[in-house]
Formats: C-alpha cells, sequence, structure tokens
C-alpha cells in the first residue's frame, strides 16, 4: 500500500525523504508528495504518478528544511493526481497516512458544517482537518493529536509535522505498520525497516495502537490509552545487497535469479542436517499430532502456496486440510477446525483481509500458525507460532522468491506434521531431508532454461490470451503461472484443473491460443498429456514445462518445450514456479511493461 517516511532532522530533509521514498516505492506509485517546515511555514511539493516525477518538481521548486514527511500513494480514495496527492495540510498541520479512515465521510460533513474547506477526494484529508479544527478549538498540538486520533475509525498509519512546532513529529499506528528509528540528533518514521536503512539501523516497531511525540532528541511513546510505554529498540536486519538491484535490469529478475540462496535459507534453519532430521518437531507435535483438521488462508500467490501445500498435507500427513482465500473466508462465518490449526501465509504480514481472517480465528479458540516473510510483521505478532520463511526483503511487485520461499517452508511444515502423525515409513526422513538439500542446486539448474523461454517469450507478446493447464499438485502452480502473467504483461490469462477442461474452458480453445501446460511427469502425467491432445486437436499452441521424462513420452505433441530438472512430489511444485516466473518476466519485458511496479497495483495490501 502506500509508504510514509519522516525524519526530524538536524540537516536538511529533502533528499534525504525522496531517497526513502524510492525504498518504498514498491508500496504504491500512484502518486508522491513531500512536506518540510521551512521557517515556520509548511511547504509542499506534490506530484501525478512516479517519485521521479516528484522529484523534478523538487528540482523546479527547491525545498528546504529540517523536518519533514513524504508519502508515496497507493490510490484507495479519490483518483491519483496531485490534488489527491499526500501530504494534506490543513492550518498549522501536514499529515501523511496509508491505511483507510472509515469513518471520513462522516467527520468530513461534521468539519465542513463547521466551514472548514476541503481540497481533496481522499479519506486521508479528514485527518489533517481534524487536528487543525481541534487546535483551532483551543487544544494544544499534541492534544489535537491525540483527540483526533480518538475519533478515527479504520486502519492507519499517520505522520504529522506542524507549522508552529518546527522540531515536532507525531506518529501514529493502528492497523498499518509505522517504524521509529533513531539517528545521531535525529528521528525518523517510517512504514518498514527498509526506508529507514539508510537512515538507521535502530527501530522500534510500534504496536498496535500506539503513537509517538518525537523532536530531534526525544521520543516519548504512548499507547491507545494514552500512557506512556517503553518499546525495545532492535537491530533491524536489513541488507543492502537485497534491497539494491545491482546488475540486474529489474528487481523482479533478480528476485527470480536469487532463489538458490533464498531457498536455502528458508530450508536450513528447519533441518538438521547432521542427523538428516526435520526440525520442526515441536511446532508439528503441537499444532498437528492431534489435528482432526486444517486450514490455510492466505491471498493470491501466497494463497497458490498454501494451495499446493493441501496436496502435502493431505498425502503425505493425511490430514483434511483446507484453504481459503482470506477476503471469502472471514465473512463467511466458516466452521473452524476442533483441534487443529489455522495457518496463514503472507509475504508482507500485513495483508488486510489475512490478518482479519487470523483474528477470527483467535477470537473462535483456533490456534494460529503464521508462515510469513517478515518476523516483525502484525501477523507475525498475533499469531501463536510463527515459521518464517527466509526469503529476504521482496522488492519487485510481483511475488517470486517469496513464493517458493513459502512453498519450501510448508512442504517442511507438511512433511514434520506426517513424522509426528505417524505417516514417515523409515528412510523417509531421511529423503525428505535430501530433497530440501538438493533445491537449491536444483532451482540453479532450472534457471538455466532462460534463454530458451526468453525466446518462447517473444511468441506470446501478441496474445489477447493464455491458458495455463495443470492437475494435481500443479494445478496452483498453473493459477500462479496465469497470475504472474497477467500482473507484470497485462495479458489475459487463467489457470484451470487440467480435468475440468471440457466442462467449459475447452470451448476458449482456438486457433493457436497458446496453452501453459506444467506437468512433470507423475502419477497423473498420461491424464494431463491426454488433455494436450485435446486442445492441440482443436489448434491450441501448447508449451509444454515438464521433466526429461515427461518431455521423452509427450515432448512431440508439444510446439514449445521448457526443460525442468527431475524431482519429486515435493521438489518439483517449487521448482515448476522458476520457467512461470521467468516466462511471465520475459513476456512482460517483450513488451515493454512495467515490471517491478506494474499498473494499479502495490505490494502488501492493508486495505480490503
Ligand atoms: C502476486 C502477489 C500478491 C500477493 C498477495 C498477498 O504476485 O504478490 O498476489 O501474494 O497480495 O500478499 P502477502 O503475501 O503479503 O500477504
Amino acid at each position: 500500500m502506500c509508504g510514509i517516511v519522516a525524519i526530524a532532522g538536524k540537516e536538511p530533509v529533502p533528499s534525504r525523504l525522496l531517497d526513502g521514498l524510492r525504498r518504498l516505492e514498491y508500496r504504491g506509485y500512484d502518486s508522491a508528495g513531500v512536506a518540510v517546515v521551512d521557517h515556520g511555514r509548511l511547504e509542499r511539493r506534490r506530484a501525478k504518478g512516479k517519485i521521479i516525477n516528484l522529484q523534478a518538481a523538487i528540482a523546479d521548486e527547491p525545498l528546504e528544511g529540517l523536518t519533514g514527511i513524504a508519502h508515496t500513494r497507493w490510490a484507495t480514495h479519490g483518483q491519483p493526481n496531485e490534488v489527491n496527492a499526500h501530504p494534506h495540510m490543513s492550518g498549522n498541520v501536514a499529515i501523511v497516512h496509508n491505511g483507510i479512515i472509515e469513518n471520513f465521510r462522516e467527520l468530513r460533513e461534521r468539519l465542513q458544517a463547521k466551514g472548514r474547506q476541503f481540497e481533496s477526494e481522499t479519506d486521508s484529508e479528514v485527518i489533517a482537518q481534524l487536528i487543525a479544527q481541534n487546535m483551532d478549538d483551543g487544544m494544544d498540538t499534541v492534544d489535537a493529536f491525540e483527540a483526533a486520533l480518538k475519533e478515527l475509525s479504520g486502519a492507519f498509519a499517520i505522520a504529522a509535522i506542524f507549522s508552529d512546532d518546527p522540531d515536532l513529529l507525531i506518529g501514529a499506528r493502528k492497523g498499518s505498520p509505522l517504524v521509529l528509528g533513531y539517528g545521531n540528533g535525529e528521528m525518523y518514521l517510517g512504514s518498514d525497516a527498509i526506508a529507514l536503512a539508510p537512515l538507521t539501523r535502530d527501530v522500534t516497531y510500534l504496536e498496535e495502537g500506539d503513537w509517538v511525540i518525537l523532536t530531534r532528541e526525544t521520543t516519548d511513546i504512548r499507547n491507545s490509552e494514552g500512557e506512556r510505554v517503553n518499546r525495545p529498540c532492535v537491530k533491524s536486519a536489513v541488507n543492502d545487497a537485497l534491497i539494491e538491484r545491482g546488475e540486474y535490469d529489474h528487481f523482479m529478475l533478480k528476485e527470480i535469479h536469487e532463489q538458490p540462496e533464498s531457498l536455502a535459507r528458508s530450508i536450513l534453519p528447519y533441518i538438521d542436517q547432521a542427523a538428516q532430521t526435520l526440525n520442526l518437531d515441536d511446532v508439528a507435535h503441537k499444532m498437528f499430532t492431534k489435528a482432526d483438521r486444517a486450514v490455510a488462508i492466505a491471498c493470491g500467490t501466497a494463497y497458490y502456496a498454501a494451495h499446493t501445500a493441501k496436496y502435502w498435507f493431505e498425502q503425505k500427513a493425511r490430514l483434511a486440510f483446507e484453504t481459503d482465500i482470506a477476503s471469502e473466508f472471514r465473512y463467511r462465518e466458516p466452521v473452524l477446525p476442533q483441534t487443529g490449526p489455522a495457518m496463514f501465509v503472507s509475504q508482507s504480514g500485513e495483508t488486510a483481509d489475512t490478518l482479519a481472517a487470523l483474528r477470527y480465528c483467535r477470537q473462535n479458540g483456533t490456534q494460529a500458525v503464521a508462515v510469513v516473510n517478515v518476523p516483525e510483521s502484525s501477523i507475525a505478532r498475533e499469531a501463536e507460532a510463527i515459521v518464517p520463511t527466509h526469503a529476504g526483503p521482496e522488492i519487485g511487485v510481483a511475488s517470486t522468491k517469496a513464493f517458493t520461499a513459502q512453498l519450501s517452508v510448508l512442504a517442511v511444515l507438511a512433511l514434520s506434521a506426517a513424522k509426528v502423525r505417524g505417516h514417515l515409513l523409515p528412510g523417509d526422513e531421511a529423503n525428505a531431508v535430501k530433497t530440501l538439500l538438493a533445491l537449491p542446486r536444483k532451482i540453479t539448474e532450472a534457471l538455466k532454461s532462460q534463454d530458451q523461454i526468453r525466446e518462447i517469450a517473444q511468441t506470446l507478446t501478441q496474445s489477447k490470451d493464455v491458458l495455463f493447464l495443470g492437475r494435481g499438485r500443479y494445478y496452483p502452480l498453473a493459477m500462479e503461472g496465469a497470475l504472474k502473467l497477467k500482473e507484470v504483461s497485462y495479458i489475459h490469462a487463467e489457470g484451470y484443473a487440467a480435468g475440468e477442461l471440457k466442462h467449459g474452458p475447452i470451448a476458449l480453445i482456438e486457433k493457436d491460443l497458446p496453452v501453459v501446460v506444467v506437468a512433470p511427469k507423475d502419477e497423473l502425467f498420461e491424464k494431463t498429456i491426454s488433455n494436450v491432445e485435446e486442445i492441440r486437436a482443436r489448434g491450441a499452441r501448447v508449451i509444454l514445462i515438464s521433466d526429461e521424462a515427461g518431455i521423452q513420452m509427450a515432448g512431440n505433441r508439444a510446439d514449445h518445450i521448457i526443460l525442468m530438472p527431475e524431482g519429486d512430489d515435493i521438489s518439483l511444485p517449487i521448482l515448476a514456479a522458476i520457467p512461470l516466473q521467468l516466462l511471465a518476466y520475459h513476456v512482460a519485458v517483450a513488451k515493454g511493461t512495467d515490471v517491478d511496479q506494474p499498473r494499479n497495483l502495490a505490494k502488501s495490501v492493508t486495505v480490503e
């Protein structure tokens, strides 16, 4: 969603705010803006579109000031234009906001009735107007901010500055993350530690309902009751190499190529290499030994990881395993497992629907296991057990390395569940460990198909539609392949279960329609190949992603083949993600789309 960075500084802040925004741009890129306090006046620059436009606006009309706030926006209420861009100002106050103010209409009407003039269509402006009204009513700055906070419902992270108190910066979080950073004679606020990384590694993750009064030298953190609280200062683990693009043209490509390492990082903590055993017995005992059923809830790509895990949990651990999309689950009043856990899969750990689903489960007494990439995130904090994926920061908006990290951790969880439920035969555990340890090397092998995939991608650039088919554990992969292609190339794509084709989608098949078939050789391979025959007979152009054994059997029935490494029922679905990611990436590059920041998207969806 939107990104916030703010500085109460001893040196000029505009260029550092811009730098922070650049690191946050992946969170939203509809518009951006900066406001500073300069000689007792609020000065603001805003621009529609990307940060580069804001940079140009500031170059035209330079800014000065030691205290400032900045924002990159993903539009919720109001079009992505300059007037709706943050910061919003009223009277002596300027604010930036991430999230949604649900009661903004009532507040706006009340404030308008008092004569306040609104300039934008956003929900956020009401925050500035409310604080300014409170100050006009005689409250001092801090009281005016606190009183405004109490009136806001919804989810938010806010940072505010004040023209008549040039050293003051106030922030608040409820539902959207906000990180406080400590510098040498300076204080910072940011939506995440990545934005603050060039400024400081010493950070405090504010807790739900916290707000903080900062000056260059002082911090005063309050909880939702207004009581002073201490929150720990920790060293953020942001690694510059992981958040720089380096030699790659795009973050997406860099993150695809990072997968041998990100996968190793994600698997190794959960394996005892010397003993050749899985290392998640404690969580598995607690969550799965007596489970009657488990549910896994997530959105988008994370949901497809959970859906793939369903096959592993059912087949390996013999555990009934349901998956659900968080936005559906949260409002359905679902019947929860009696003795089993609910699992929440999320890269950001902040996805609003997934978080709401977690809260629903906890309120109803179901244990929550978080499989998240950000251990400080809300989902991680609110779950009973957390099993982190260690993919590292993912900057490309389309998820790649986080997906394979989720798959690998879910695979370890499923195998551990199998172990504690007595479904691993002698030797199975050591074999599973070997499979997992071999994955990074096999991913490197899978990446070697890049040149061939680039050529195939050229043949898809003019396509209006692409189908993706898979069966069994490759069905969720087909859906993920379709999602990746539509996200970054804007080509309409759908993923179907191969066996479902005859029940409707086959009507779409016409001459030269590209159909990507994800089918390494397994027990269902021949059935999938029968489906391939059916679509070829109707003129489709088949791109077959398979392993050596599959290609030997069916390669001549495909127009293009993409070879993936050999593996087993655990490793092959993970390996299949690589060609699908590369295909989407190279089609997007060939079409010239904005690969890392596709239109209308934002990373970390903190509004429902
Ligand atoms: C697609 C993508 C999204 C996310 C989804 C959930 O490439 O990135 O579909 O997977 O928004 O986000 P997280 O995992 O942060 O909960």
